[in-house]
């Protein structure tokens, strides 16, 4: 009988899933698995269903040696060195359709709660300092008219358009591929275009060697309007150090992230003390249909592949 691990406690359909035709084990703490422990799996399991902190890179897929697949619990497979396991004969799979509407309703609930101030506006009621209204407390933004930029246009690109349209945003897209479009209120624009003319601007593409680190100093100055940047992708995706001075410098006017790099970032690292920057722990797919169902597709995906 093939040898299954699930790395983290997950929903428990997906352990029944795979109970039923495998021998599964499941990491029982709440805990990742170190490299070392990685590395012992990839030699003892014929599959694996993964999670995203688990780094399958080429020094961990070397020695593998009865892995047949993986099944990432994630849309993102930037954990994964896809094409070294492809050489090794792993069939590495992903979930790229189910966390679209979770992650597309995040990326408002985290953007609107930057721009209308809801953590102070919060912390001062609890704090006890709320006195009674006033004309000029926590003033935000409204975004009826403004240009709301979506570099991405793929699933949750698209989705995140569709919501930005209900809050009477323009929409303004960059997508390496010319996209069809039908609403005339989003735009494809070059890249360039879309960093000059945005008022917020949010990220939906996947991590990888071309996108790494495009969010730099130099792109951030390119942003005429000063926008707000919204990071729902791969926290990789924005160089850190630099978007600590743009922030800092008032290059963009704020940061609105779900995802950071490092991940987990520590509370004292300056992006976490700074009242432009509101940060969350990477919980775009974080919703219990969403959880559940990616637990169902990525068990059903690892048992068709090994079956
Ligand atoms: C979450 O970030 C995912 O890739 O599913």
């Amino acid at each position: 009988m093939a040898r299954v691990l699930i790395t983290r406690k997950l929903q428990p359909v997906a352990k029944e899933i795979l109970s039923k035709q495998f021998e599964v084990e499941e990491n029982p703490t709440d805990k990742p698995l170190s490299r070392d422990e990685l590395k012992t799996a990839v030699k003892k399991y014929d599959g694996i269903l993964s999670v995203l902190s688990d780094r399958f890179d080429h020094e961990v897929l070397s020695e593998a040696t009865l892995l047949k697949v993986i099944s990432n619990y994630a849309a993102g497979l930037d954990n994964i060195d896809a094409l070294f396991a492809r050489q090794k004969g792993i069939v590495v799979l992903n979930l790229p359709d189910i966390v679209t509407d979770s992650t597309a309703d995040l990326t408002f609930a985290l953007f609107l709660s930057f721009i209308r101030r809801i953590k102070e506006a919060s912390h001062f009621v609890l704090e006890g300092r709320w006195e009674g209204w006033e004309p000029g407390l926590f003033l935000g933004e409204e975004l009826r008219g403004k240009k709301f930029g979506i570099i991405g246009y793929g699933k949750i690109g698209q989705a995140v358009a569709q919501r930005a349209l209900g809050f009477g945003l323009d929409i303004l897209v960059y997508a390496r591929k010319k996209v069809v479009i039908e609403d005339r209120r989003i735009e494809q624009l070059s890249l360039e275009e879309l960093y000059h003319s945005s008022d917020y601007i949010s990220l939906h593409v996947p991590l990888t060697q071309e996108t790494a680190g495009m969010i730099d100093l130099k792109a951030m100055h390119s942003m005429r309007k000063k926008p707000v940047l919204i990071n729902m992708a791969r926290g990789g995706i924005i160089k850190t150090d630099d978007l600590v001075i743009a922030l800092r410098e008032g290059v963009i006017r704020g940061a609105a992230l779900d995802v950071t790099d490092p991940e987990p970032i520590s509370s004292s690292h300056p992006l976490c003390r700074m009242n432009n920057c509101l940060i969350l722990p990477h919980i775009g797919s974080a919703t219990i249909e969403c959880r559940t169902k990616m637990a169902r597709i990525a068990a059903e995906n690892l048992k068709g592949a090994l079956s």
